[in-house]
């Protein structure tokens, strides 16, 4: 079967899965306070690529056949990207009025629901990891882990000074740690867990989070560039705006060009890590490819 073809039929079949987990998972839209489960459902299935998820289920997948008990691990995963969409769009953010082709959370249901279906998909996201069927020590380990990579010393950090860095010039160091923190810290654990959970020996995990710290970097120079060239249609969401409100990105640091030779690189790298694993990996490097030319 052709890469491309390949690719879309197991995202496809994979997104499908997390679906369904996410679905059991949250309260029904009709239940009290319906605000609160309409606005949270609403974000959750406007659609997404789903891609950490993914990521987490085809790392799994290189070790295990039945991936049934690592699903409530990327499900959660999942909510917990969504509430950094949802807050991410606020008006005292990003003020994005469209998100995965529709409106944004807090455009449709208002500020202060907006700001719940965030809480309640990021506090939830850690009581479906200590659900899923995996051994008791990794339910610790990566309730710790995600808290520590999505927290004070992770996501949120990388959002803080995106956020105040906003009509500012900065340096490389700056920019290198917002991407690092605001995105690539959560696309590596995707990549971690699924390892982990799979039992990689230890020098397969060291190569599979070479290749998503990679992935993950490249993955937001690529938004960045998106911001510029992409179509709005496509995207699912608004472009042009981080030039307008002098947003730190990496074409402002280091140029379109130089931006875009970055990303390459750094998927160069992730499949050179990743290839050392064998034919397990196909789908890690399919996916890599996939990345780098993604036009939403
Ligand atoms: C958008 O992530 C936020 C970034 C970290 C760049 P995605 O591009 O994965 O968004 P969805 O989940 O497909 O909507
Ligand atoms: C996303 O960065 C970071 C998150 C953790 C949500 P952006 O602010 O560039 O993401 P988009 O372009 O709004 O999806
Ligand atoms: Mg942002
Ligand atoms: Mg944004
Ligand atoms: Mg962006």
């Amino acid at each position: 079967m052709d890469r491309k073809v390949l690719l879309k039929k197991d995202m496809r079949e994979k997104q499908e899965l997390v679906n369904i987990i996410m679905d059991r998972f949250l309260p029904r839209k009709d239940e009290y306070p319906k605000s609160l489960h309409k606005a949270l459902r609403y974000s959750v299935f406007a659609g997404g690529k789903r891609l950490r998820p993914y990521l987490t289920l085809i790392t799994y997948g290189m070790y295990k056949k039945d991936l049934e008990p690592i699903s409530a691990v990327a499900a959660a995963i999942e909510m917990l990207h969504t509430f950094s969409l949802i807050h991410d769009d606020m008006p005292d953010m990003d003020d994005d009025e469209y998100r995965r082709g529709k409106k944004s959370c807090h455009a449709l249901f208002g500020e202060g629901a907006a700001l719940l279906a965030g809480d309640a998909l990021l506090v939830g996201a850690f009581d479906l990891i200590t659900r899923a069927e995996i051994k008791p020590s990794h339910r610790l380990q990566f309730v710790r882990e995600l808290a520590q990579e999505c927290g004070i010393e992770g996501l949120i950090a990388g959002q803080m000074v995106d956020i105040e860095s906003e009509g500012k010039k900065v340096d490389k160091k700056t920019i290198n740690f917002i991407h690092e923190n605001k995105t690539a810290k959560l696309i590596r654990i995707c990549v971690r867990f699924g390892a982990i959970a799979g039992g990689a020996p230890a020098e397969e995990l060291k190569l599979i989070e070479e290749y998503g710290s990679c992935v993950g970097m490249a993955f937001q120079i690529t938004d960045d560039l998106l911001d510029i060239e992409g179509d709005p249609n496509e995207l699912g969401k608004s472009v042009g705006k981080d030039e307008h409100v002098q947003k730190a990105t990496y074409p402002a640091v280091y140029g379109i060009a130089e931006s875009r030779r970055k990303a390459q690189e750094l998927i160069t790298q992730a499949r050179e890590a990743i290839n050392k694993l064998g034919d397990k990996a196909l789908m890690l490097d399919i996916l890599a490819e996939h990345l780098l030319n993604r036009k939403s």
